[in-house]
């Protein structure tokens, strides 16, 4: 099997990092425009391969898309990250562009690949990508729903002093602070957390949740890359080991919680067709309003792209 990540950056390295540790595929290739770039972290990350006794080789390619054909899974984290100040949705001409010229140089030389975008506005950058490739939506689809519930769960970890092995819980929603989680659908350990944090405090950890990228952009000065990079990671290897894992994945909806042509964070089934199911969870009015205001938010982004590639960008 053969996963290709494109963008060597901090995102990019960090997820090449864990799918070679976990020994998910024979072949990776990392691939970034920036000369030298993706040779050298891929040289990096392959040296450890002797300390972390794994085989999975991986090579690295200067925008040479040649060396990525006919990968199974492919990865896309190119485009800028946010800075202090910036919403992800302030990335969005710049990353349409670059998101739009990969997905087409992947497709040329992976035409039945499976694409994970994980490009801020994720959604937005998901549905670009989707516009470009003009493949089944199973194929095509977004990280974040991952990332979003890793830290609501370590949130949780931390209030209660426990396992986040224990925690279970799912997310909704676009990529951004008006995502939704579910505290109705989290537990601990099969208890429902409900029972065991108030509601103040829940709802202090939900907000604390929703602003947690904008966290590591204040503390940094960019945007995180561990959790991005080990949550991409985690879509790769239910995919390649076909696990039919169920996940928050940004996913095309055509009806389903009464959305249609709109990307947005649902649980979904993976495995190696991709996305095998859409679950659709019995949502209370207040639940179901607060996807739709995630929803409409999402679409008013969606159509500042569309305006876009009515003039520039795509088609
Ligand atoms: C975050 C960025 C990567 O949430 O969107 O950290």
């Amino acid at each position: 099997m053969k996963v290709t990540v494109v963008g060597a950056g901090n995102v990019g390295a960090t997820c090449a990092d864990v799918i070679a540790q976990k020994e998910l595929v024979n072949e990776l290739v990392l691939l970034d425009i920036k000369e030298n770039f993706a040779e050298g972290k891929a040289l990096d990350i392959w040296q450890t391969a002797p300390v972390n006794l794994y085989d999975t080789r991986i090579t690295g390619s200067t925008n040479d898309y040649s060396k990525t054909a006919n990968s199974d899974v492919v990865v896309i984290t190119s485009g800028l990250p946010r800075k202090p100040g910036m919403s992800r949705d302030d990335l969005i001409s710049t990353n349409a562009g670059i998101v739009k010229t990969v997905t087409e140089n992947i497709l040329k030389y992976s035409p039945k690949c499976i694409i994970i975008i994980v490009s801020n506005p994720l959604d937005v950058m998901t549905y670009c990508a989707y516009l470009t490739a003009k493949i089944d939506s199973k194929r095509v689809f977004g990280m974040a729903g991952i990332l979003d519930t890793a830290r609501y769960r370590a949130f949780l970890a931390d209030e209660l002093n426990c396992s986040p092995k224990d925690i279970q819980a799912v997310l909704m929603g676009g990529h951004g602070d008006t995502m939704v989680p579910l505290p109705r659908y989290t537990t601990v350990a099969g208890i429902p957390v409900t029972e065991l944090i108030s509601k103040e405090r829940l709802d202090e950890i939900i907000d604390r949740t929703k602003k947690g990228g904008g966290e590591i952009v204040n503390l940094l000065g960019t945007s995180a890359w561990y959790a991005p990079g080990a949550a991409a990671a985690q879509m790769v290897e239910a995919i390649i080991r076909d696990q039919k894992r169920i996940f928050p994945v940004c996913a095309w909806l055509q009806g389903e919680y009464g959305l249609k042509d709109i990307y947005l964070g649902v649980p979904v089934k993976l495995g190696k067709k991709g996305i095998e199911q859409i679950i659709e969870l019995k949502l209370n009015e207040e639940e179901k309003k607060s996807l739709y205001d995630s929803a409409k938010s999402v679409k008013e982004v969606m159509s500042v792209l569309d305006n876009m590639n009515n003039s520039t960008v795509a088609k």
